[in-house]
């Protein structure tokens, strides 16, 4: 087996020896090993990962806030991980050679005094997940899983993906020394997230189907062939993505937020951060749950649809959206999602392809800038605000899930005023005029520099004086 991370050398750290077990969500079964698919032998439901090791660290809420404060201070390579700095809530593999890590985590919370300024929520911040090493939240539970697959000994891992998972997969695998394997709907991912896997080394296949028929058709394969699933169904994914949670309120000083809102795809992410709100408040680490809220896009509303008709089964639809990350209409980890959203108290909403389009612009107008399923987040506080769910005075932190480098396609077609050409929402999109920056071709003269300056300079007076 190759070394952790290349050329680095093991940094001698003591793992805490952390027995889990595999828990169904359904029948409540639990087992020491999970079969290929990650489902339960018994009910066919998803399996998570139970028994966290802070029981048998035998560390205190308070123990545990401050080795991990220590560890931001250590140049160990697990320590310099912002996902296995947490490890006492983690599953650990064997030997501390098996993991795989790129320093993922240590993700930014920023203020957004902006959008704080348009809704009126003083206090309302924004943790940026695409500032992880391939620029999307994946990177988290990947770190993780992939571990836990080399740990297995296999020679190759495989998703099916909208991109970002694709991305982070590759990566990992690549730094891992295993094969890896992608599914993705062909035409229907951004160029830049093909890219990632292209260079990471994967063997990249273009469907002609959707997310959910890609998905579909990983799950055949791995009851056949020997390859390791890590789609989020893979519940080291989740565990490693709890972190997100557990990083964002070390950052608050351990003071819950009220709100947290995520986007919804496939629904991973929103259990992964569920579980570690509660596994948090179970440990004393946080008194209170923060409300977990989950939004989609209208055309990919799967989960809105099914908490709707009363969350106990899935109400599936044809997904389509330009936030092509989240276009998907049979999301696989819905029950945990309903389950998160019950036990915090949670809202699950819905926004238009030109809410996200001026949400994405106003995040972009901070100076933090995201791909568009992660902009579902603003433009969801703007709905629970009116709603009256979310109230000014109370602390919203979203999470900004991917980078806005990630989707390069949609933020020129929206700054040139082509986003909703030809579509039903070309009226309405026209309304997002003042937010557009079309780039402008001029002759290389100082002349047309300065004229371009003047009536740039002009046009701000007139729309602050309107
Ligand atoms: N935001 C981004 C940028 C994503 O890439 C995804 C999912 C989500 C939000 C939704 O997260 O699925 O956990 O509810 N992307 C997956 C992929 C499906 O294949 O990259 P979720």
């Amino acid at each position: 087996m190759p070394s952790v991370t290349g050329s680095e050398k093991s940094s001698g750290t003591t793992l805490p020896q952390v027995t889990f077990c595999f828990r169904c969500i359904g029948c409540g079964s639990v087992a020491s090993e999970a079969s290929h698919d990650f489902r339960c032998s018994q009910c066919g439901n998803l399996l998570e990962i139970s028994d966290p090791g802070w029981k048998a660290s035998g560390l205190s809420a308070s123990a545990l806030k401050s080795v991990w404060r220590e560890r931001r201070s250590s140049n160990a390579v697990l320590d310099l991980s912002g996902v296995w700095r947490f490890r006492e809530l983690l599953p650990m593999p064997a030997s501390e050679t098996q993991i795989v890590t790129l320093r993922e985590g240590n993700t930014p919370l920023y203020e957004l005094s902006q959008a704080s300024r348009n809704t009126g929520v003083s206090r309302l911040y924004a943790k940026h997940q695409g500032m992880n090493p391939t620029g999307s939240f994946k990177d988290t539970g990947m770190t993780v899983a992939a571990t836990f697959a080399r740990q297995a000994g296999y020679r190759w891992v495989a998703c099916a993906s909208t991109g970002n998972t694709s991305a982070s997969m590759a990566a990992y695998a690549a730094r891992g020394g295993v094969r890896s394997l992608v599914l993705v709907p062909e035409g229907k991912i951004s160029w830049s997230k093909l890219s990632q896997a292209l260079d990471y080394g994967a063997l990249t296949c273009q469907l002609r189907a959707d997310f959910d028929g890609c998905l579909r058709l990983l799950q055949e394969l791995v009851r056949q062939a020997p390859v390791y699933q890590l789609n989020s169904i893979n519940p080291f994914r989740l565990e490693g993505q709890k972190t997100v949670a557990i990083e964002l309120l070390e950052q608050m000083d351990w003071q819950e937020p009220d709100h947290i809102i995520v986007p919804g795809g496939n629904l991973g992410n929103s259990s992964a951060i569920g579980k570690a709100l509660l596994e948090m408040r179970e440990i004393g680490l946080i008194q209170r749950l923060p409300k977990l809220s989950v939004i989609q896009a209208e055309g990919a509303n799967a989960l809105v649809r099914t908490v709707r008709a009363g969350g106990r089964q899935l109400v599936n639809m044809e997904p389509e959206t330009r936030a092509t990350a989240i276009r998907i209409g049979n999301p696989a980890s819905w029950e945990k999602a309903v389950r998160v959203l019950e036990a915090t108290g949670g809202a699950c909403e819905q926004v238009s392809e030109v809410e996200i389009a001026q949400a994405k612009a106003e995040i972009g107008a901070e100076g933090i800038g995201c791909e568009p399923a992660s902009a579902v987040t603003l433009a969801g506080l703007k709905k629970l605000l009116q709603q009256g769910f979310v109230k000014k005075d109370e602390t919203v932190v979203l999470i900004l899930t991917g980078n806005l480098l990630k989707d390069p396609d949609f933020t020129m077609d929206f700054h040139q005023g082509q986003l909703f050409q030809g579509t039903a929402d070309d009226k309405e999109g026209d309304k997002l005029k003042p937010f557009r920056h079309p780039p402008i071709v001029l002759d290389a003269t100082l002349d047309a520099v300065v004229t371009a300056l003047n009536e740039a300079e002009q046009s701000e007076r007139t729309h602050s004086n309107a």
